[in-house]
C-alpha cells in the first residue's frame, strides 16, 4: 500500500460523496469507503506488513484520510437531507385550486329572519328584546294573565301540560308578567320565541313562533296602539298595505282587538290566501287589563299599557307567500334557499 494508493481511495470517496444522489446512496458509499470491510480499512490491515519503522507515519496518514472522509461524508449527509426535505415539502405542497365537489350551504332559517327584522324595526321606536322560560308556571301563562283555573279562555289555547303545576307556554305573553314584575318603568319590550299548542293542520303548528310587544308608560291609549302597529305593518311588509282592528276579546287586555292587514298577494283583490276576504289575520292586541297590573303589582292607572302578539309563521307566510305552514319546520335547504 502506497501513499499514492491511499490518496486514490481519498479522491474517489470524496467523489462518491458528491456524487450520491440520496441519503441511500450516500450511506452505500460510507459502507463502502469507511465500514467495516472498507477502502480504508482493509488499507489500514496492509499496515501489518510494513517495515516497522514506516509504520507510525503511513497510520497517521490513514488516520488523517480517514477523519477527512468522515468529515466530507457529514457534510454531504447534511446537504442530501436538507435537498430531500426541499424536494418533500414542494411534493406537499396545499394545492388550492384542486376543484372538491360542492357542499350544501347552510342558510339562515326564515323564521330568525323575519323575527330580526320585527325587532329592527322595533327597535327604531324603543323597544329592546326579551326572552323568557319555555316551561312555563300555569301562574305565569294563565293566572298573571288574568286566566283564572276552569276559566273558558284556557280553551283557546289547547295546552301541553308538564305537570300539574308547569305548562309549555302557549303564548309569548309570560313575558309580558316577567318583565312586569323585575323591570324599570316605563318599558318597551319585544320578547319572541317558540311557543307550544295542541294543534297541527295545514294552517297550525303545534310548535310555532309568537312576537310579543308591550309597552307601559304614564298615558297609554288605543290610538298609540294603533299608530305603532300601522307603522310596524307597514315597515314589515310594505308601504301600500292598510291595517284594521276587529273587536275581540282576550282576558289579559281591555279593550281588545284582532290585527288584520290588506292581503298583500293579491293586493285585497281576493286570493286563496285571504280566503277571499282582502284581509288577513296577523294577531292579537290590546290595552293590558287593569287585573295584569294587579297581578304584577303595578300601580294603575298611574302606569298604563298596550300589548300586542303576532304569529312569526304567519307574518312570514303572507311575506313570502308560502302555501303551507309545514313547511318551516321541515328545514328543506331546497325551501329555506328561496328568501
Ligand atoms: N297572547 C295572545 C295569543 O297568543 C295574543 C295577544 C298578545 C293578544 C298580546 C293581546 C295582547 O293569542
Amino acid at each position: 500500500m502506497s501513499q499514492s494508493q491511499l490518496d486514490q481511495i481519498k479522491t474517489n470517496a470524496l467523489k462518491a460523496f458528491s456524487d450520491a444522489q440520496n441519503s441511500q446512496e450516500l450511506y452505500n458509499c460510507k459502507v463502502q469507503f469507511l465500514g467495516k470491510s472498507g477502502a480504508l480499512t482493509e488499507a489500514m490491515k496492509l499496515m501489518a506488513a510494513l517495515p516497522k519503522e514506516e509504520k507510525p507515519a503511513f497510520g497517521k496518514l490513514v488516520n488523517e484520510v480517514k477523519v477527512e472522509l468522515e468529515a466530507a461524508y457529514e457534510k454531504a449527509e447534511s446537504a442530501l437531507k436538507s435537498r430531500e426535505i426541499d424536494s418533500k415539502m414542494l411534493e406537499e405542497k396545499l394545492d388550492l385550486s384542486f376543484s372538491v365537489s360542492s357542499q350544501e350551504q347552510g342558510k339562515e332559517h326564515p323564521i330568525y329572519k323575519v323575527t330580526n327584522e320585527i325587532f329592527s324595526i322595533m327597535a327604531r321606536l324603543g323597544y329592546s328584546l326579551r326572552t323568557g322560560p319555555l316551561i312555563e308556571k300555569d301562574y305565569y301563562n294563565f293566572e298573571a294573565l288574568n286566566i283564572p283555573p276552569n276559566h273558558p279562555a284556557r280553551d283557546m289555547q289547547d295546552t301541553f301540560f308538564v305537570d300539574d303545576t308547569h305548562v309549555l307556554r302557549t303564548h309569548t305573553s309570560p313575558i309580558q308578567i316577567h318583565s312586569l314584575e323585575t323591570e324599570k318603568l316605563p318599558l318597551r319590550i319585544i320578547g319572541t320565541g317558540p311557543v307550544f299548542r295542541v294543534d297541527s293542520d295545514i294552517s297550525h303548528l303545534p310548535n310555532f313562533h309568537q312576537i310579543e310587544g308591550m309597552c307601559v308608560d304614564s298615558q297609554v291609549s288605543m290610538s298609540d296602539l294603533k299608530g305603532t302597529i300601522s307603522f310596524f305593518v307597514k315597515e314589515f311588509f310594505g308601504p301600500g298595505l292598510k291595517t284594521r282592528f276587529r273587536p275581540s276579546f282576550f282576558p289579559f287586555t281591555e279593550p281588545s282587538a284582532e290585527v288584520d292587514c290588506s292581503c298583500p298577494i293579491c293586493k285585497s283583490k281576493g286570493c286563496s290566501l285571504c280566503k277571499h276576504t282582502g284581509w288577513i289575520e296577523i294577531g292579537g292586541c290590546g290595552l293590558i287589563n287593569p287585573k295584569v297590573f294587579e297581578h304584577a303589582k303595578v300601580e294603575y292607572p298611574k302606569w298604563q299599557g298596550f300589548a300586542f302578539g303576532f304569529g312569526v309563521e304567519r307574518m312570514a307566510i303572507i311575506k313570502y307567500g308560502v302555501d303551507d305552514i309545514r313547511h318551516f319546520p321541515a328545514n328543506d335547504v331546497r325551501f329555506l334557499k328561496q328568501f
